[in-house]
């Protein structure tokens, strides 16, 4: 039998009491106003999340998962391209890439990061590869400076999929604004996370925004004629509601971010020396800890041990992209590092609202469970 929870995954809850005396009022008068998609919120709340990114356009769309496929669209990629995809990430790096009508090139990834490596990306250029997809996964960064050069040097175009990765810095630049665009999800477990599904694109190019924008949007071209289109596009708009609440929560994301920093440091010292592995992070990476991922050989039995004392854990992911069965015909053979990591991460409860003391209770039974 499952114990109470003593330390649960995550509390999305703690985070809405805090925003929400701030954002009663415009709620309501928003909806009271009928003012539902687009607007004033939505257009306050994209100038303020590009500057949070270091970037000039930001446009809001309706998930993150849009969001890289728009921005693939875009771009111009589509049928016969391939597009390099690191196999350890949430299906939806891969399925947009799918869903744009391009090929998926699965590449494995560091042992110690579990993120792609320049190195990596270099050896998987073929003559039909148009572009990677680095993935910031956990909120963590790889080398930036040796990913754009690579892809540079091949003339592929770079996107970040930054849906774990809002402030996450490489040599203190913003997640989302060293690529042709940052992808980025407000899902509501997200770092930065809506009341619902939200998403949005990063990008230093103003007329890579305006044709995502489009598209985004039955392909308008933002003109006085609402009947006017000039692509084929989609609706995938980010709606006033959750464009309120992500501006008050972004006002507060770099003290929630701070929080789970200090948590997650606390995490490595007393995991330090145990058999627990944790995950490197480069001295020129600002990992946000979207997600507090180790490694233990025997997950099925600590993860069950930790439930019955009532701590909350989660994997991500238990089966890398190449091996789920709808991309299992892109696979270009066996990606061990990717496969063995799936077997063996864990993922710890950590989110602002949480205390020292649960940290220290999660390390204290990871300690007696796990054999040293
Ligand atoms: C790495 C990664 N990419 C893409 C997505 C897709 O974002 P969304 O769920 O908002 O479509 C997510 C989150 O779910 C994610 O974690």
């Amino acid at each position: 039998m499952l114990s109470a929870i003593e330390v649960p995954f995550t509390d999305l809850s703690a985070m809405t009491r805090e925003v929400w005396p701030d954002i009663e009022h415009t709620f309501t008068e928003a909806l009271l106003a009928a003012r539902y998609v687009g607007g004033p919120a939505v257009a306050g709340f994209e100038e303020n999340f590009a500057r949070y990114c270091d970037t000039p356009h930001a446009v809001g769309v309706a998930n993150g998962t849009d969001a890289l496929q728009l921005t693939l669209q875009a771009l111009g990629i589509g049928p016969g391209d391939e597009v390099v995809v690191p196999s350890n990430t949430f299906i939806a790096t891969a399925a947009a890439v799918v869903r744009a009508g391009a090929i998926p090139a699965f590449v494995d990834v560091d042992p110690d990061t579990l993120l792609i490596t320049p190195e990596i990306l270099a050896a998987a250029i073929t003559r039909r590869t148009s572009a990677v997809v680095v993935v910031h996964l956990y909120g963590n960064m790889p080398d930036m400076d040796g990913l754009v050069a690579v892809a540079e040097r091949h003339g592929i175009a770079l996107v970040e999929d930054a849906a774990q990765a809002h402030g996450a810095e490489w040599r203190d630049r913003r997640a989302g604004s060293f690529g042709a665009a940052g992808c980025f999800s407000f899902y509501p477990g997200k770092n930065l996370g809506a009341f619902g599904d939200a998403g949005a694109v990063v990008t230093s190019d103003a007329a890579l925004a305006g044709r995502i924008r489009s598209l985004a949007n039955h392909g308008r071209d933002g003109g006085a004629n609402h009947y006017e289109h000039t692509f084929v596009g989609t609706n995938s708009r980010l709606d006033a509601l959750q464009a309120i609440a992500l501006d008050a929560k972004l006002a507060r994301n770099e003290a929630w971010t701070d929080a789970r920093i200090s948590f997650a440091d606390r995490y490595r010292k007393e995991l330090a020396g145990s058999n627990i592995r944790l995950t490197e992070v480069d001295p020129l990476a600002r990992h946000v800890y979207h997600l507090m991922v180790v490694r233990v050989a025997d997950r099925a039995r600590i993860q069950a041990e930790l439930a019955k004392r009532g701590i909350q854990t989660g994997v991500h992911y238990p089966v890398p992209c190449h091996l789920q069965p709808p991309l299992r015909r892109y696979a270009g053979g066996p990606l061990p590092v990717c496969e063995q990591a799936a077997g063996e991460q864990l993922s710890l409860p950590l989110f602002p609202h949480m205390s020292r003391a649960q940290v220290d209770r999660v390390c204290e039974v990871l300690d007696e469970v796990s054999a040293r």
